[in-house]
């Protein structure tokens, strides 16, 4: 798959693409991820990438020429299952949207600041738009890094063990049972027995209620099946 982001702040990837999961996708050559400054596509003398907006009001709106020059120039190479826009307007990310766009095999993903992109942007070139959440970000940076994350790992190949990724919280509309590690007996905190049992069957029971447990106390609103809610 490739991902190719365009920001005015590459810088702000660093961090979260050169590590882990994200780190070894790239390094394993199943996951491509270009960073695209949208400054170097400025034309003016000052690398200008913003205005005042029309009508007046606070805060600046990046402008659609150095955007488009970027989009335009990226789009004669490749052709993107879709070009993405990350903004608190759009539509939720969750985990089956996750799911459908880590299938994808190319994707761009543009990330906003300021008070927001020309909207001629939006019309002339966004095919999804995507908000992390109902807060407000200083730019789209990282939220862009949250989406690549969310995505990246379901990919084939990218977790060792292919199903620990169908196992996340969230997969069948429930939340993670709790896991356990050594030592057994931490100043009388104990492990449940079960899982030192070896009985496959029991300790998938043992999942399945704590997992539904959880989720009825924390989020009930995953339950849509009526007989989970009881
Ligand atoms: N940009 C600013 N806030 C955001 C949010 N909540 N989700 C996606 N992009 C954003």
């Amino acid at each position: 798959m490739q991902i190719d982001i365009l920001t005015i702040f590459p810088e702000m990837f660093e961090g979260a693409f050169k590590h882990s999961i994200i780190k070894r996708s790239q390094e394993k050559g199943i996951v491509q991820i270009r960073l695209h400054n949208i400054r170097d596509y400025a034309t003016d003398k000052h690398k200008r990438v913003d205005d005042y907006q029309y009508g007046g009001g606070s805060g600046m709106v990046m402008m659609i020429d150095p955007i488009a020059k970027c989009i335009d120039k990226l789009t004669d190479d490749t052709k993107y299952d879709e070009v993405i826009f990350m903004t608190p307007d759009g539509e939720k990310l969750a985990q089956p949207l996750a799911n459908r766009l880590s299938t994808y095999q190319n994707i761009l993903i543009l990330c906003g600041h300021y008070k927001g992109i020309d909207e001629r942007i939006r019309e002339k070139y966004i095919t999804r738009e995507i908000s992390i959440g109902d807060y407000v970000l200083s730019g789209g940076e990282l939220a862009a890094a949250v989406l690549t994350d969310s995505l990246v790992r379901l990919i084939p190949g990218v977790l060792n063990d292919e199903t620990s990724a169908l196992s996340d919280s969230f997969q069948n509309n429930l939340l993670s049972p709790p896991v356990y590690t050594r030592p057994y007996d931490y100043n009388g905190l104990k492990v449940p027995d079960v899982l030192l049992s070896g009985h496959d069957k029991e300790i998938e029971n043992w999942r399945m209620n704590h997992a539904l447990k959880r989720t009825k106390t924390r989020r009930p609103d995953l339950l849509t099946d009526e007989e989970h809610k009881e």
